[in-house]
């Protein structure tokens, strides 16, 4: 993904390149167009799983796939004026469980979307999947409509574990899934697992992945579980969660057995072979942009000529938003993110990247001048949670650790 502005052109508004600028503004840098990626929300499940807080319903009954596909295309045509002009370098579809909604109205969005919005050529588009939902022919016609890369949520492969975490699938058959995929052709995946469940011990954490890495996906997301509010889980936590102490233990080894299989650790949670880091992710830590269409979805879009950030977000009940989908009314809130607002926005993105930011990008997408956190990185540099090499500053590994300390330093 290029971390250059989009080649949007000129926004309406901005003056010619020659033209001569007030002082004022030549002061300031400009808030300029970053990479623009489109997250599309599809939120229905088998069943609820008791530790997840995401805009997920249980499916009752035959669910309206084309209605909902119908009402997508309604709120894309909605927030277009938002993004006249520019790519698309990505799309996400995530839940829920999209693998729930069948190759064709995956694909009739798709070209829905191709007709309306200029998706880039090479555009990495990702379909989350439940392996409970995977069955044969499902993944060639996913491939077919333009798909070209699955996260899978596995969460564990031990049969235990994933009754517990009330998943619908056993670990074989996560292994299944895996392989259904990889037949049809698609060599781009990620396995989400989790860790610190449940009467998991360390032997239990690091076997899981090793089941992982035997499929060899090029993507591992490895999480730790956490209590969300409004979840089965947080109101009657499950009593033998593995302390922070084993927590950590596990994560150090697991992060050593990723390394010496290939997979560099590049964002808190993320690990990738060579060249198959997430695009649409590296989008949102390098703070681009995104429409977020679909029910509770959220978006951020840079608008270059009002020089505002805003943040957009869709009603979150599935039924209500679809019957408003295509007009104001689906839309939840709207909010410009206030100049004073955006340094600590920008770098609870930027410093889960291992990477870390460039203050030149920092400057083109806040819109602030860099010198605006030299007192803040002075803190941090002292305290050697980051470090500053021309213009690229990066978190140390203590940083890391007291990631949220050092993010507080921003506020
Ligand atoms: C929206 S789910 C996508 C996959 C699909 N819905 C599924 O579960 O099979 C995204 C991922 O977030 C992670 N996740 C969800 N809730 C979590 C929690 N409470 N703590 C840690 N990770 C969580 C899981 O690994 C999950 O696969
Ligand atoms: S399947 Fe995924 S999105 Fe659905 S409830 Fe479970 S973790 Fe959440």
């Amino acid at each position: 993904m290029a971390s250059t502005p989009s080649p949007a052109g000129p926004r309406p508004g901005t003056p010619p390149p020659d033209a001569p600028r007030p002082v004022e503004q030549a002061a300031t840098p400009a808030l300029l167009t970053p990479p623009l990626a489109l997250y599309v929300h599809l939120p229905w499940c088998v069943r609820k799983c008791p530790y997840c807080d995401f805009n997920s319903h249980a499916a009752k009954g035959a669910l309206p796939f084309d209605d909902y596909v119908d009402a997508l295309v309604r709120d894309l045509e909605h927030d277009l004026p938002l993004a006249w002009g520019r790519t698309v370098h990505s799309v996400f579809f995530g839940g829920g469980t999209p693998s729930l909604f069948p190759p064709q109205a995956i694909d009739r969005f798709l070209q829905a979307a191709s007709a309306r919005l200029r998706i880039a050529p090479q555009a990495e588009i990702t379909l989350e999947a439940n392996p409970g939902t995977a069955e044969h022919g499902r993944f060639d016609g996913y491939r077919a409509a333009g798909v070209n890369r699955v996260s899978f949520g596995v969460q564990s492969f031990d049969d235990g574990c994933l009754r517990r975490l009330g998943r619908i699938h056993d670990g074989a058959e996560a292994e299944a899934a895996v392989k259904l995929a990889q037949d049809a052709g698609l060599d781009n995946l990620n396995l989400d697992l989790m860790y610190a469940l449940p009467g998991q011990d360390l032997a239990m954490a690091e076997h899981d992945l090793e089941r992982a890495l035997a499929l060899r996906p090029a993507h591992v997301s490895h999480y730790q579980l956490t209590l969300e509010p409004n979840t089965v889980f947080f109101a009657k936590p499950p009593a033998d969660i593995p302390d922070d102490d084993l927590a950590w233990d596990i994560q150090e080894r697991c992060q050593a057995l990723l390394a010496r299989a290939g997979y560099a650790h590049y964002e808190t949670s993320a690990y990738a072979r060579p060249g198959r880091q997430c695009a649409h992710n590296l989008n949102y830590w390098r703070y681009g942009d995104y429409l977020g269409i679909g029910a509770g979805a959220h978006g951020k879009i840079t608008l270059g000529a009002e020089q505002a950030i805003l943040r957009r977000w869709k009603q979150r009940h599935p039924a209500a938003w679809m019957a408003a989908a295509g007009t104001a009314g689906a839309i939840g809130g709207d909010e410009r993110i206030d100049p004073e607002r955006r340094p600590f926005e920008f770098m609870l993105n930027a410093l889960r990247l291992h990477e870390g930011f460039a203050l030149a990008d920092f400057q083109a997408r806040t819109g602030l001048p860099g010198n605006s956190l030299d007192a803040a990185l002075a803190q941090a540099c002292e305290r050697q949670w980051l470090q500053v090499e021309g213009d690229r500053v990066r978190p140390t590994a203590l940083g890391r650790r007291f990631a949220n300390d050092v993010i507080g330093l921003f506020l």
